[in-house]
């Protein structure tokens, strides 16, 4: 608590109130045109974000759950197809391999950077693998150099998981700079309001420079028609609405400098964390830079849910991403999966505690979070 006030996870209405005379006014011409549904703010948000990528196509979408299972079906995989993904992620990544009756395959993460273990990867590859779904997870790329290469070799797809990553950097060993999502066949983004790029509501992308994916991809969100009321396969209804548009495309040209104040927040933590014994903080993969969706830390040495509680008394919001792993998940129970497969996310699910993360944190809550925590962990 500094003063009165309690330090959430997240601003909403500090950010906006930054913007709010943009954002009232792309909202208010929403409502006046009544353009409600497919509006101009859609194709010019659409417009923008490819630019701001550097990629062929955006395919704007209801929600990032839903870019996932339209990237997976545009894909043509079937059911019985393997995909592989990492073990610590959120729901949705898993959750349309099942809906879909393809099989997901679970690979551990690295024990520092949270995204998939490039190494176990290949060696869960079978004649039925077809696709690898690599998570950035919290903010930073996953290796996807490594990823490509054996996605190549075994000719599978490459669908990235960027809903917490948009705007991340991806440095190849050639000197080649890329966007987050822009590399694999598809990239699929959230813009749930706490995202990032969040708007006021619901919404998502998919990206991709493949012309002919692309036509799929806006054919299956659409009813599965190209032209209207003639449908060549069976779609989904997912669209992204206009009013989100408008706001999105305000916070758009905002997205870089939101990067530059997550990343102030997230060497403040560090300066304060660093090097302490009872504390893992998060580490960056050298091929890409990171844009701190969330600020993870590893409790090592301490309670992390008395810590967390204790957090809480003093007006402080902590998070625990995840807390149970999916292949100890009731709705993804197998006889593929039981406990101690995965060690790596067990351990992390146990200990991992993500700090206030946002755009409007100002010094004095800054040390005032970090000073509760070594008071606490003393
Ligand atoms: C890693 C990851 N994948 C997918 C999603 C799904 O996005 P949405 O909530 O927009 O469906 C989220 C967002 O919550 C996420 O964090």
């Amino acid at each position: 608590m500094v003063g009165t006030k309690k330090i959430q996870m997240v601003d909403l209405k500090g950010q906006y109130l930054k913007i709010k005379n943009e954002v009232d006014a792309g909202i208010q011409e929403v409502i006046n045109t009544t353009a409600f549904i497919n509006g101009p703010a859609v194709k010019e948000f659409q417009s923008d974000l490819e630019k701001y990528l550097g990629v062929k196509h955006v395919i704007p979408c209801a929600n990032g759950t839903d870019a996932l299972q339209i990237a997976m079906m545009a894909l043509g995989l079937k059911p019985g197809d393997e995909v592989i993904t990492a073990s610590f992620t959120y729901v949705a990544t898993a959750e349309v391999i099942e809906l879909l009756g393809l099989t997901p395959v679970l690979v551990d993460v690295d024990p520092l950077t949270f995204n998939i273990d490039v190494k176990q990867v290949e060696k869960n590859i079978t004649p039925k693998t077809r696709a690898i779904v690599p998570v950035h997870l919290f903010g930073q790329c996953a290796d996807m150099e490594q990823l490509q290469a054996i996605a190549k070799k075994h000719n599978l797809y490459i669908i990235e998981d960027v809903a917490q990553a948009i705007g991340a950097d991806y440095t190849f060993s050639d000197g080649r700079e890329v966007k987050a999502g822009t590399i694999g066949d598809v990239g699929c983004t959230s813009f749930f309001p706490s995202k990032n790029l969040g708007c006021y509501g619901d919404g998502g992308a998919m990206y991709t420079n493949n012309d002919e994916l692309a036509a799929k991809l806006r054919m299956i969100a659409h009813h599965g028609q190209r032209v209207q009321y003639v449908h060549d396969v069976v779609g989904v209804n997912s669209r992204l609405d206009t009013i989100q548009a408008a706001v999105l495309k305000v916070k758009l040209s905002h997205l870089d400098e939101y990067a530059a104040a997550r990343n102030k927040v997230a060497t403040h933590y560090d300066n304060a964390f660093n090097g302490h014994p009872k504390l893992v903080i998060p580490a960056r993969n050298k091929n890409s830079t990171h844009v701190f969706h969330q600020y993870t830390l590893q409790v090592t040495g301490a309670d992390r849910n008395v810590l967390r509680e204790k957090l809480a008394e003093k007006g402080i919001a902590s998070m625990i991403y995840y807390p149970i792993p999916l292949h100890m998940q009731k709705a993804f129970a197998s006889d593929r999966f039981k406990k101690g497969d995965f060690p790596v996310t067990e351990k992390l699910c146990s200990c991992v505690l993500s700090l206030p993360m946002h755009t409007e944190l100002d010094n004095e809550s800054l040390n005032y979070i970090t000073d509760s925590v070594l008071e606490l962990i003393k």
